[in-house]
């Protein structure tokens, strides 16, 4: 199966998961990036069957209108049953590295609010130790030297991710050589630096639902 594939699947997937439990007036939240558009493509078949989404990317939300379906700002929606979205890495007990897309902080506010997330991925993205995939933080852009020097509070060796502006303004450093065997005492230290708005692991709440496309099919994790 190429990765193509495995990205249908998964979100035709997440579509059987969600979709007996979605009404005419449910929103869905949604994620940013190849998958979560995989997941755009095979939900609009049935845009009259909810009636639409809150978007964590401005790109999202472009592609979701071009589908024909209605985005709503998150301050105006009281209820949101479902969050889909990708990630980077996850290991097995669905603690995530998200943001290599950048929308690591509407994705993380989105996932906040949603009762239930589901995490889309190709079977590549299951790792034994989350790390090997450079950890995205979204700092104020004044910051970012001052963040980057706190090598040790980082855990890792920062790199700015050049020509990268974020939805909020913000830029990104990516920390590389990590090998977090406890995501969420990072997760918490790193968003304690003065300057970070947030990072990319997404432990404290990570996905409570991982589908991951495998060559045997789609196979379901839960936290
Ligand atoms: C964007 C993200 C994406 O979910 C993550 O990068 C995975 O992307 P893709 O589905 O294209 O592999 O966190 O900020």
């Amino acid at each position: 199966m190429t990765q193509d594939q495995l990205k249908q699947a998964v979100a035709q997937a997440a579509v059987d998961h969600i979709l007996p439990k979605l009404d005419a007036k449910s929103i869905v939240g949604w994620g940013t990036g190849s998958t979560a558009n995989s997941f755009i493509y095979a939900l609009a078949k049935h845009k009259m069957e909810f009636d639409g989404a809150v978007a964590s990317s401005e790109a999202t939300a472009a592609r979701l209108k071009g589908h024909g379906i209605p985005v709503y700002e998150l301050n105006t929606v009281s209820d949101l049953e479902f969050y889909v979205d990708g990630a980077d890495e996850s290991d097995e007990r669905l603690n995530l590295i998200k943001g290599g897309g950048a929308a690591l902080t509407r994705e993380k506010i989105v996932a906040a609010v949603a009762k239930t997330f589901i995490c889309i991925a190709g079977a590549s993205k299951l790792v034994p130790v989350l790390g090997a995939f450079p950890l995205p933080v979204e700092v104020s852009p004044m910051a970012r030297s001052h963040v980057a020097r706190g090598r040790v509070k980082l855990g890792g060796d920062p790199g700015y991710r050049e020509g990268v502006v974020t939805d909020n303004g913000n830029v990104i450093l990516d920390v590389f050589n990590l090998q977090i065997v406890n995501p969420i005492e990072l997760e918490t230290r790193i968003n304690a630096i003065v300057g970070v708005v947030t990072n990319g692991l997404f432990a404290a709440r990570g996905a409570d639902l991982l589908l991951l496309g495998t060559s045997e099919g789609v196979k379901s994790l839960t936290r």
